[in-house]
């Protein structure tokens, strides 16, 4: 089979000539780019940005969890998807990055669909009882293959895992780097094991794992 791998290079130039299809409106190019409080690789690009988006709007989720909300730009594509019952409940463990997106959040007008949880997020996911139609992972890395197993008991049927940076390998052979290698191989592999998942990886920058829980009654 064919491999369609799109790389920086062309990502970019890729970004540049069609960013205008991607819709993201300015105020959040200028979050995406803006005082970040940490990296400004950290933020989704607009592309996987609407990508998470109109996939939220095809399984028509109206429940939403995000593991890592950093500054809220992520949680912008997931909450412009909602329809007006809907909520993203959104996880940060840093204090700046929490404050910083509940600002962000508020200064795009979706504050009404947002609930911004302050948290350690094992620790949300060893309380919340919640379940959720989608959920997006995009925190800790060395932490992928415990996220799975909690967000697995969270997910209505049908519902839908997202996990970005699944592709993400760093010439960087630190214990820290293999921590997360490790923990993401294993999200992976336990996510493709089980039978009632239909998973894919979508080579979009750092890749993204798509995971869909079949419900009694799916094909
Ligand atoms: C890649 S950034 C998230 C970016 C965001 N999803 C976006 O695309 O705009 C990862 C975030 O996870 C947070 N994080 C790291 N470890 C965490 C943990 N144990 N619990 C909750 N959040 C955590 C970091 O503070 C950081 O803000």
């Amino acid at each position: 089979m064919r491999k369609v791998v799109v790389g920086a290079a062309s990502r970019s130039r890729f970004s540049t000539e069609y960013c205008g299809a991607f819709n993201e409106p300015n105020l959040w190019h200028e979050i995406r780019d803006g005082m970040t409080y940490g990296s400004k690789e950290m933020q989704l690009s607009p592309e996987e940005g609407q990508l998470i988006a109109w996939l939220a709007r095809c399984i028509k989720a109206t429940d939403i969890l995000e593991i890592g909300t950093g500054i809220g730009y992520s949680t912008l594509w997931l909450a412009c998807a909602l329809p007006l019952n809907g909520k993203v409940v959104t996880v940060e463990k840093c204090a700046i990055r929490h404050e910083a997106a509940i600002s962000n959040i508020e200064k795009a007008g979706f504050s009404d669909r947002v609930e911004f949880i302050w948290c350690d997020a094992v620790e949300f996911f060893k309380t919340e009882t919640r379940l959720f139609d989608l959920i997006f992972i995009d925190a800790n890395k060395a932490m992928y293959d415990k996220y799975v197993f909690y967000a697995d008991k969270l997910l209505k049927h049908n519902g839908v895992i997202i996990i970005d940076d699944i592709l993400l390998f760093s010439d960087n052979n630190s214990k820290r780097v293999q921590k997360m290698k490790k923990s993401i191989e294993v999200a992976k592999d336990m996510l493709f094991a089980m039978q009632n998942y239909d998973c894919t990886i979508l080579p979009l920058c750092h890749g993204l794992l798509l995971a869909r829980k079949f419900g009694p009654t799916s094909l």
